[in-house]
C-alpha cells in the first residue's frame, strides 16, 4: 500500500494534490474530520481542475470547482452540482486513513 501523504498535510477545508506511483494525478481533501481524494480530472475536458497550485475549492471553501469552467463538485461525492457537467462525478480514488496518521492509496 502506497501512503500518499499525512492526515497534518491536508488541513480542513483545504486540498493537496500528490501524484500516484501509476504517474496519476490525485488531489485529497478534508471535510468535517473526513478525508476525500479524487483524480484531478474534470469530467467536462478531462483537463486538471486547478488553476493555481493547491487550489480545488470555491472561494468558500464549501465545493470543489474546476478553475476551467466553474463546474462546482460535492466534496463528498465528487458529484457536479454546478456547470456544463452537471450530473457527472469526478473518479474517487480510494484512500484509507491509518492509525499511524498516514493516507494510503487502497488499490496500489
Ligand atoms: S473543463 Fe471543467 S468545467 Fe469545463
Amino acid at each position: 500500500m502506497h501512503k500518499i501523504c499525512m492526515t497534518e498535510d491536508v488541513p480542513e477545508r483545504e486540498a493537496r494534490s500528490y501524484e500516484t506511483p501509476n504517474g496519476d494525478t490525485i488531489f485529497v481533501t478534508q471535510r468535517d474530520g473526513s478525508f476525500f481524494a479524487y483524480q484531478n480530472l474534470c469530467p467536462h475536458l478531462q483537463v486538471e481542475l486547478e488553476f493555481l497550485e493547491n487550489q480545488f475549492l470555491d472561494r468558500d471553501q464549501e465545493y470543489i470547482e474546476c478553475s476551467t469552467h466553474g463546474a462546482l463538485f460535492l466534496v463528498e461525492t465528487g458529484e457536479c452540482i454546478s456547470g456544463p457537467c452537471q450530473g457527472q462525478s469526478l473518479e474517487k480514488v480510494e484512500i484509507n486513513v491509518h492509525s499511524d496518521g498516514g493516507i494510503y492509496l487502497l488499490d496500489e
